[in-house]
């Protein structure tokens, strides 16, 4: 394998309370659950794990509330050896929770209480530049503060660092973000939202949406399309919108897909891949993430996973 990279994630944690169902409730009504599952889950940190999972360094910067969870969550990253320096315990939060409802086809529907999260402040960032070394990739979302996340991606540009942001869940961007991002890393969903947020663009066609979004930002993009895999284009070459096709596979449960797409893809880039070959493999892990239950649970590791690298390249 490549060098060992060094990713600093920017991002969330909240515990995944998970249930089951035959089908969504009704608006008052009270239904009875399949099974339910709780586990490690939050955006950042399941981008966090699955680029710690494929080898690479990966420094953990979030805030966890001064409760149970928060200690577990320490546990949690020191036994799957996430760095914890920059991981803030907030005095007065409880720590992150998303209620999560899966759907016999896989599909989810989720709520998060950010909590902590939000405590994640701009001067804990600076402090953390402070003493941070060297890194090659800072990736974030956005389910902590943006002015915390910017400031974050000011550092790490001045730093030489390559900066990625999945804009998940989607909200208006604050004016400066994109400016120090080099890559983004949204689903269909949250670009129709940017793109009509930002500069006012209904296409519907993705490939054409993505260009004229990508042109108009400049900046470089990789736009994950379920089933039928991811498409990539960057402005600066002079090439077509690329896409790069998945594998069919049998769903059970999508939850962290997209953040098993994003840790891989940013471990490519970061270990000096051409975005293609960063592609091929994120979509990869992230169809045999929805093959099992659960969020984090459900990444390749070990074995499973170098058989899937193997396979892959
Ligand atoms: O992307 C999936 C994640 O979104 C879940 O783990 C949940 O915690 C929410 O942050």
């Amino acid at each position: 394998m490549s060098k060992q990279v060094k990713i600093t994630v920017i991002g969330s944690n909240m515990i995944d309370l998970t249930t089951f169902l035959r089908r969504f409730p009704q608006k008052g009504e009270t239904i009875f659950g399949k099974e339910f599952q709780q586990g490690f889950g939050g955006k950042g940190s399941n981008q966090a794990i699955m680029a710690s999972l494929l080898g690479a360094e990966v420094t953990m910067v979030t805030a966890v509330g001064k409760d149970s969870y928060g200690q577990e969550w320490l546990d949690h990253y020191q036994e799957e050896g996430i760095a914890t320096d920059f991981v803030k315990v907030a005095e007065d939060s409880h720590s992150g929770v998303a209620a999560i409802w899966v759907e016999p086809d896989g599909d989810n529907r989720i709520v998060i209480s950010s909590g902590a999260n939000d405590e994640l402040s701009v001067d804990h960032i600076q402090e953390t530049f402070e003493q941070l070394p060297p890194q090659d990739i800072i990736l974030s979302q956005l389910e902590n503060p943006q002015e915390s996340i910017l400031e974050g991606f000011k550092r790490g540009k001045k730093m030489g660092a390559t900066t990625i942001l999945n804009p998940a869940p989607a909200e208006p961007l604050l004016d400066e973000i994109l400016e120090y991002t080099d890559w983004l890393l949204p689903n269909e969903t949250e670009l129709a939202f940017l793109a009509k947020e930002m500069y006012g663009l209904t296409v519907e066609d993705p490939i054409e949406l993505v260009k004229e979004f990508a042109t108009l930002a400049n900046i470089n993009m990789v736009v994950t399309i379920g089933p039928a895999g991811a498409l990539l284009y960057m402005p600066n070459e002079n090439r077509p919108v690329v896409r790069v096709e998945t594998v069919s596979v049998k769903v059970k449960d999508t939850t962290g897909a997209g953040d098993a797409f994003c840790g891989s893809f940013a471990y490519g880039l970061a270990s000096g891949w051409e975005p293609e070959a960063a592609i091929k493999l994120a979509n990869v892990l992230a169809s045999d993430s929805v093959q099992k239950i659960g969020t984090q649970r459900a990444y390749a590791r070990d074995e499973h996973l170098q058989y899937l690298i193997k396979q892959t390249f």
